[in-house]
């Protein structure tokens, strides 16, 4: 046996000890809350796979952003449920549009709260995809959403939200080009300043699958394998991330987080000047929540650990539904 004189263990022995040499820290400068809003509904529902989320109505949002701001949270990304869904996702674009609104009553509630809006089309086409689909004849793929006539389309919703006052648009469709064509559209638009946090390395993942209850987004048939990423693969990833930053992404992002930790050190490694955002997705909310709920998880000491791991993995940004629950540990610290 090789004895040393080092025993990392010293390091270990007390808890000011262990607080005077950790390396990561979760603050709440790190932390974005998920909101989703809902047309028409008067009151807020609590989704069933993720207990302690709610789908709220315009009205039910100034309590929930007094809230988020009250903790010292000062960022949220919104999602849109409409009441009319169609071929083409035309509810998602037009000034009145539930997000649209949304994003002007948060504004005007709390100016400072930074508001992402997610840019997509599957929670507004009826047939659930993420953009125009096209009959695909090769039985290879099944139905698919066509990649160029979407890109107009995803631009314009965009500008769209960037008229609401919309500081960050973050376009989560994985189709090629999408942060081009969104940098030209609200270039042109006269939106200069308006941030693009793309969802440039996002996997084909079944932990989406309580989202698409809350989003009411679920594809009618088939799977979005065919422009999400294959969560067999990494090195593509690079090359993702790359591309969206080339064309102009301020900020890009990985998801989901967990099972993902890989990428995110990664993309930080290889693009360090990038803003980070790494996205902790409903499933990864569900499973944590389902085992506190049973006894079998300490929820606290599980939420804690889970995101201070993303932060050593290289995340800057963690988006997750425990946003607010985070920064209430913080204070109770
Ligand atoms: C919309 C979108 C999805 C999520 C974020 N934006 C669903 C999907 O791609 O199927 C998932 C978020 C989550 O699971 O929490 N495209």
């Amino acid at each position: 046996m090789n004895v040393t004189t080092t025993r990392l263990r010293r390091l270990r022995q007390k808890n000011s000890l262990r607080k005077l040499v950790q390396e990561n820290n979760i603050t709440v400068n790190d932390l974005v809350m998920p909101i989703f809003v809902k047309d028409k509904l008067t009151t807020k529902v609590e989704i069933a796979s993720m207990p302690g989320c709610f789908q709220l109505g315009l009205n039910e949002l100034d309590d929930e952003v007094d809230e988020i701001v009250s903790l010292g949270v000062f960022a949220v990304i919104l999602f849109g449920i409409p009441s009319e869904k169609d071929a083409l996702g035309s509810a998602s674009m037009g000034d009145n549009g539930i997000v649209q609104q949304a994003i002007r009553r948060i504004k005007k509630r709390a100016p400072d709260l930074l508001v992402i809006s997610d840019v997509c089309f599957c929670e507004y086409t009826d047939h659930g995809h993420c953009g125009v689909v096209v009959k695909s004849d090769d039985g290879m793929c099944g139905d698919t959403v066509d990649n160029d006539t979407t890109l107009p389309l995803l631009a314009q919703q965009a500008v769209s939200h960037a008229k609401a006052g919309a500081d960050i648009v973050a376009p989560s469709g994985m189709l090629d080009n999408m942060v081009a064509a969104i940098r030209l559209g609200l270039d042109e638009a006269g939106y200069t300043k308006t941030l693009i946090l793309s969802y440039a390395v996002k996997y084909a993942s079944s932990f989406y699958g309580p989202f698409r209850e809350a989003a009411e987004g679920a594809p009618k048939s088939g799977d979005r394998k065919s422009y999400q990423m294959n969560p067999a693969n990494a090195a593509i990833g690079l090359l993702e991330a790359k591309q969206d930053i080339e064309q102009g992404a301020d900020m890009v992002m990985v998801k989901p987080g967990m099972p993902y930790l890989d990428m995110v050190q990664r993309i930080k490694q290889n693009f360090p000047g990038t803003p980070l955002a790494v996205y902790q997705v409903s499933g990864e909310y569900s499973m944590i929540k389902a085992a506190a709920l049973q006894g079998f998880l300490d929820e606290r000491e599980t939420v804690l650990e889970s995101v201070v791991c993303m932060k050593r993995s290289g995340a800057d940004i963690i988006i997750t539904y425990f946003a607010k629950q985070i920064a209430k540990y913080l204070t109770a610290r």
